[in-house]
């Protein structure tokens, strides 16, 4: 039967669950293809590793709606609820000059050298969470290791005292929940920037050795970054560094699972780590297509015009299965070589945290191959269950026997 490609709803459960057939016939058949997308409105999916990787540098296509469409097309634009308007102005939501001047105070608070001290605490704390699951034998890989490992981690790098975690995981669910049910999480959203500003401004009286402390005392020439700017900051690292990095580590062990030779070479080799967890961010791809990008002129892209004024995906995960770029892209190969996936975006916009979720991954992974050998789903004949959105890819839940 033939698939009316239009009509093809990219962000259901159903579709999650294996994508990758349908971008396979766009790279081939249709490489720049409108889609149904939220509310109504239509998407432009980018699908070939070459224009994927050319729209997220391309200076006509602005994550700013406001410096690509009309006052017209604004006015019909979903408006965000003021309240999170402050939010939006961090480095995910500019571009051009404005982005380049976060980017660069941001940059020298967020050191690869602040990241290589957190490798012996995430170690710790993916033992201790191991220790507890080896405790109850049962256990889901998402919510009882994949979940709190990157919220600790996050949580110590920015500084929140360590009585304050559970409540900061609460407010970071609160967080994570205001596409899909703003109205419940407003009240956790703004006691949670209520608690962020109030850190801040504590960190910059008195500083410590945190990233908030690193922020607030950031400066180019004489420029600094305001008490809101932080804010907007410190929620964009929470959100741009959890959800990834659990469906990196999540996806990752899924597939490790399901290709059991590719695991015991992991094993063998210690070697194998690095390139072995590059592998499982092609073949997972967490962030499946960039965020939203809008067109500030008519747009060429292989022989197919996107109009001005439209909402352009670049579809990550449809880039790293291109059948030109990757030998058999179906195929997981933990020693891949060369790879150049592009997991964590290109140009401008790539991702800042690219060191930690790394760091994260090769520890969790590592730890979880050399302390449960026999890794394995609790049901393999139940279906694997995906959550429903836009951009990431998410398990629902993934109970495992240790
Ligand atoms: C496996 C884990 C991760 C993946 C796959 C990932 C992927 C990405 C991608 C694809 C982008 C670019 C989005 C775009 O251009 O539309 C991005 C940006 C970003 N990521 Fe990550 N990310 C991960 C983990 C993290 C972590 C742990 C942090 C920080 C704690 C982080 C912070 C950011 C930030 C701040 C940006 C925006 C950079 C900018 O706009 O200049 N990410 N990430």
């Amino acid at each position: 039967m033939a698939v009316d490609l239009a009509a093809t709803d990219v962000t259901t459960v159903a579709f999650k669950a294996d994508p990758f057939p349908f971008y396979a016939r766009l790279r081939h058949d249709s490489p720049v293809q409108p889609v149904r997308w939220m509310r109504g409105s239509t998407a432009w999916l980018v699908t070939r590793h070459g224009d994927v990787e050319a729209a997220l540098r391309d200076p006509r296509i602005r994550k700013d709606p406001r410096e690509a469409l009309t006052s017209a097309q604004l006015a019909d634009a979903p408006r965000v609820p003021k309240l999170f308007a402050p939010l939006q102005r961090n480095l995910l939501g500019l571009d051009g000059a404005d982005h380049d001047r976060l980017r660069r105070l941001v940059r020298q608070a967020f050191t690869p050298r602040r990241i290589e001290l957190m490798r012996q605490q995430v170690q710790e704390l993916a033992d201790g969470l191991l220790d507890e699951a080896a405790r109850r034998g049962s256990v889901d890989l998402i919510s009882d290791f994949a979940v709190p490992l990157p919220l600790t981690v996050i949580a110590r790098v920015i500084g929140v005292p360590e009585e304050l975690t559970p409540r900061f995981r609460a407010w970071t669910r609160a967080l994570l929940s205001v596409t899909d049910r703003p109205l419940r999480s407003v009240a956790g959203v703004l006691r949670f920037m209520r608690y962020l500003r109030r850190l801040v401004e504590s960190r910059s009286r008195e500083p410590y050795d945190d990233l908030v402390s690193a922020l607030a005392a950031a400066r180019d020439g004489g420029d600094r970054l305001s008490t809101d700017e932080i804010v907007a900051l410190l929620v964009l690292l929470l959100t741009a560094g959890h959800e990834t990095t659990v469906n990196l580590v999540g996806a990752g062990a899924l597939a490790l699972m399901e290709h059991p030779d590719q695991a015991h070479r992991l094993r063998e080799d210690d070697g194998l780590l690095r390139p072995g967890i590059e592998e499982l961010l092609r073949f997972t791809s967490p962030v499946e297509t960039a965020t939203e990008r809008w067109a500030a002129e008519d747009l060429l892209v292989a022989d197919v015009t996107i109009p001005q004024g439209s909402l352009v995906l670049a579809v990550i995960a449809s880039a790293n299965r291109d059948e030109q770029v990757f030998v058999e892209p179906d195929l997981l190969d933990v020693g891949r070589n060369p790879n150049p996936h592009l997991a964590f975006g290109k140009g401008a916009h790539y991702c800042l945290g690219a060191p930690l979720a790394r760091l994260e991954a090769e520890i969790a992974i590592s730890t979880l191959l050399r302390r449960a050998p026999h890794l394995r789903r609790a049901d393999p004949s139940a279906p694997v269950r995906w959550r429903g959105g836009a951009i990431v890819r998410t398990l629902e839940s993934l109970p495992v026997l240790l």
